[in-house]
């Protein structure tokens, strides 16, 4: 018998949550065969909570204490997920570097987005970094990437799924980030489906 149950994504987010939204319309419109079970945030003032809970999804709010080692912090982190089984990680907008602590409970299963193709502005402001380069000429395209998380590198691991945005010259820092992020959902949500099936496919019959 093939496992038809929906597949457990656990998402972990710092912020406003438009990835995390795109993932829970998916999964609940059936694009997506899966369930956010859980949704995590290392800050509880981030937006995201909010979808999670109007979504009925639980939450984990996982503040790290002052001067706590990140470690130990990613040990607890890892403890905590591990009670909601989840089968993918996706890292959306999630601002921590998770250590080998945490990878190695979950291997070859988290995911990150990174609004830059691979290889470029790696860290925060990606996409306003991206803005100023057009602008200086030194780029003429940014893009949208998915990639595995195999350890503590930024932004960067094998690479799952990638997509150019291009960059018009009539842009605003404003209309650029809608590019971008308009294709962060879209590539997120096709990224998931298709790691999903290959694992529903790869299912030995039982
Ligand atoms: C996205 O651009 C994501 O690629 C980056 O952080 C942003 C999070 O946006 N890592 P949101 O919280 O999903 O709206």
């Amino acid at each position: 018998m093939i496992n038809s149950e929906p597949c457990r994504l656990a998402v972990l987010i710092s912020g406003n949550g438009t990835n995390l939204q795109a993932l829970i319309d998916s999964c609940s419109s059936g694009i997506l065969p899966a369930k956010v079970v859980v949704v995590v945030s290392n800050r509880n003032d981030a937006y995201g909570l909010e979808r999670a809970r109007q979504a009925g999804i639980a939450t984990l709010i996982k503040e790290r204490k002052t001067g706590q080692d990140w470690r130990e912090y990613d040990g607890e982190l890892s403890r905590e997920l591990l009670a909601y089984s989840p089968e993918w990680i996706v890292l959306a907008g999630w601002m921590r570097i998770l250590s080998i602590k945490f990878l190695g409970e979950f291997p070859n299963r988290v995911i990150n987005i990174h609004p830059a193709l691979p290889g470029t502005f790696t860290g925060t402001h990606a996409i306003e970094r991206a803005f100023i380069a057009y602008q200086k000429g030194e780029i003429e395209q940014t893009g949208v990437m998915i990639h595995y998380v195999p350890d503590e590198g930024v932004d960067c691991g094998p690479i799952l799924n990638q997509e150019i945005v291009p960059i018009h010259p009539t842009d605003t820092i404003e209309t650029l980030e809608n590019r971008v992020h308009s294709v962060e959902h879209k590539l997120i949500v096709e990224t998931l489906a298709n790691l999903i099936q290959i694992s529903s496919n790869n299912q030995v019959l039982l």
